[in-house]
C-alpha cells in the first residue's frame, strides 16, 4: 500500500485536533472525543485502511455510495482533466458546459424513456429541499397552487437540512431541528416490527392504504406529492411487501398526487437495476439521486422530472426562481459521467443481476436463516439486512435493539469489516464490483460479529 501521504501525523494528534473542531454526524460527540475516532487514510477496491495500518472490507460502501469503489484512475483521470480545462462555471448566465451536457445525455439514455430533464445539486438532502419548490411550482404552472402538502413516512430518511429531514420520519431530528406546516406522515411498511398478525401482502396493503386516508384527510386538491425511498435505507434496509407499490401508485394516479422516489440509495445498480423502482416496478415521476451518481467521488445530487413535469414548467412555467452556485459543477459532471461509463460498459449493472447479487444474498441465506440471532434476511442485489430478534418464532424484538446491532458494528470493526447498525437490525450495501472472494470474506466476518454477539446475549 502506498502511504506517501500519510503518517504525516500520528492517530493520537489527528484525534485530539479533530475533538478540537469538529462536529461528527450523528453521534454524541462527548463520546466520540473520549474514544477518538478511526483516522481512515486510503481505500483501493473495497478496502480501507486505517492510520495505524488496519485493514477493514468496506461492507458499506462508504455511505452506500462507492458503487465503484475506491481508488478507480478513471474518475480521478476524469476530475484532474475537467479541473485544468474548466474547474467551474454557473448556468445562471445563459450558460452551459459540455461536461453536464454529456453527464445529461447519459443519465438519459440510461433512464426509463418518460424522464426528460434534470435539476443538478450537490447532495441528496439538496434534491429533496429542491422537490419541494419544484412539485409546488409544478402544480401552480398547471393551475392548482393550493396543491403543496409532501406526504412521507415515519422512520424514512431524505436528508439532513431541515425540510428533507421534516419530510423524512425520524422522530428524534425533528425533535432536535424543528418541523415545518405542510408536512405529513403515514407509518412505514416494515412488517416484521409492526405487521402483527397480518401477513406481509395483507400489511403492505393496508400501509399503502394509509396514503388514500391521509390524502383524503387532507384533501386531495391540497397534497402535491408522496415521497418515498423505494426501500428504506437508514431506517434498515426494509423492504417493503409486494403489495405495497402497486397499491401505492394507484393511490398517487388516482388523486393526482406526485409519486416522488428518493432513489439516492437505490439508484445506479445496487439492486441490479439502474435504479431501485425499476425493481420493485412501478413509475415514479420524480426520481431524487446522489451517492452513486458519482460513486461518491465527488458530491453531486439531482432530482429527475418526467417528461409531463418538465414540459410544464419549461413550456408555461417562465422563470423559475431556484439556482444553486455548484448546480451541474462541471467536474462533479466529468466524474459522474466517468463513473456511469464504467458502470455501463463494465457490465456492472448486470452482473450484480446475474451474478453477485444472488451470490451475496444466497450467501447470506444459507448462514443466517436458522441463526438463533436472526429473524428475518431481506435484500436483494447489493443490498441486504439482517433483522436480530429476541424470539424468532415470536417475531419478537430485543428491547434494547439499538444497544445490541451497535455492539456488533463495533464487532464487526474488530474482525475487519465494515457493517452498519440501524434500529434493529444490521445493514450492509457493499461495492457493486465487489467478487465473490471478498463477497465470501464479507459474510464470513459478519457471521463471526454476529455470533459474538449472540454469545454475548446466551443464544449460542
Ligand atoms: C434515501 C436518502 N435520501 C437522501 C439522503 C441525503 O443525502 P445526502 O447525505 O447526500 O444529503 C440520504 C443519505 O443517506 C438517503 O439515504
Amino acid at each position: 500500500m502506498n502511504m506517501q501521504n500519510h503518517h504525516k501525523r500520528e492517530t493520537r494528534d489527528y484525534q485530539e485536533l479533530d475533538a478540537s473542531h469538529h462536529i461528527h454526524a450523528f453521534l454524541d460527540q462527548k463520546v466520540l472525543n473520549a474514544e477518538g475516532p478511526r483516522v481512515i487514510v486510503k481505500g483501493e477496491g473495497l478496502y480501507l485502511w486505517d492510520n495505524d495500518g488496519n485493514r477493514y472490507l468496506d461492507g458499506m460502501s462508504g455511505l452506500w455510495c462507492t458503487n465503484l469503489g475506491y481508488g478507480r484512475e478513471d474518475l480521478v483521470a476524469a476530475a484532474t482533466q475537467q479541473m485544468q480545462q474548466l474547474p467551474y462555471y454557473n448556468m445562471f448566465f445563459h450558460t452551459t458546459h459540455p461536461a453536464v451536457v454529456e453527464l445529461s445525455e447519459m443519465l438519459f439514455s440510461l433512464l426509463p424513456r418518460h424522464y426528460s430533464h434534470a435539476i443538478y445539486t450537490n447532495s441528496g438532502s439538496e434534491a429533496n429541499e429542491v422537490l419541494i419548490r419544484t412539485v409546488r411550482r409544478y402544480w401552480q404552472v398547471v393551475g392548482q397552487p393550493k396543491k403543496r402538502v409532501m406526504i412521507g413516512r415515519w422512520n424514512g430518511y431524505h436528508g439532513s437540512t431541515l425540510a428533507s429531514s421534516a419530510m423524512g420520519g425520524m422522530k428524534f431530528m425533528h425533535e432536535m431541528g424543528g418541523m415545518l406546516p405542510e408536512i405529513a406522515h403515514i407509518d412505514e411498511p416494515y412488517w416484521y416490527a409492526h405487521g402483527g398478525t397480518m401477513t406481509p401482502e395483507e400489511f403492505g396493503r393496508r400501509c399503502a392504504l394509509q396514503l388514500e386516508e391521509k390524502i383524503l384527510e387532507l384533501g386531495a386538491e391540497n397534497v402535491a406529492g408522496f415521497i418515498a425511498e423505494p426501500f428504506q435505507g437508514a431506517g434498515g434496509m426494509i423492504f417493503p411487501p409486494e403489495s405495497y407499490w402497486p397499491e401505492i401508485q394507484r393511490i398517487c394516479r388516482q388523486y393526482h398526487v406526485l409519486l416522488c422516489a428518493d432513489e439516492v440509495i437505490g439508484g445506479f445498480g445496487r439492486t441490479g437495476e439502474w435504479f431501485a423502482h425499476q425493481h420493485f416496478g412501478f413509475e415514479p415521476d420524480t426520481l431524487s439521486i446522489a451517492k452513486g451518481l458519482t460513486s461518491g467521488y465527488i458530491p453531486m445530487g439531482g432530482l429527475v422530472l418526467s417528461r409531463t413535469i418538465a414540459e410544464a414548467l419549461v413550456e408555461k412555467g417562465g422563470v423559475f426562481a431556484h439556482g444553486l452556485t455548484y448546480s451541474g459543477h462541471p467536474v462533479a459532471a466529468a466524474v459522474a459521467l466517468a463513473n456511469l461509463k464504467a458502470l455501463r460498459d463494465e457490465g456492472i449493472v448486470s452482473q450484480v443481476k446475474k451474478d453477485s447479487g444472488p451470490y451475496l444474498q444466497k450467501g447470506l441465506r444459507e448462514i443466517f436463516t436458522h441463526h438463533p440471532l436472526i429473524g428475518e434476511i431481506q435484500g436483494t442485489g447489493m443490498v441486504a439486512a439482517l433483522q436480530f430478534a429476541e424470539d424468532k418464532a415470536r417475531r419478537q424484538r430485543f428491547s434494547n435493539e439499538s444497544d445490541i446491532t451497535w455492539r456488533c458494528r463495533t464487532y464487526g470493526f474488530e474482525e475487519g469489516v465494515i457493517i452498519r447498525s440501524t434500529v434493529g437490525r444490521m445493514i450492509m450495501a457493499p461495492a457493486l464490483v465487489a467478487k465473490h472472494s471478498e463477497i465470501d470474506e464479507l459474510l464470513e466476518k459478519t457471521k463471526r460479529a454476529v455470533d459474538r454477539t449472540a454469545r454475548d446475549l446466551g443464544l449460542m
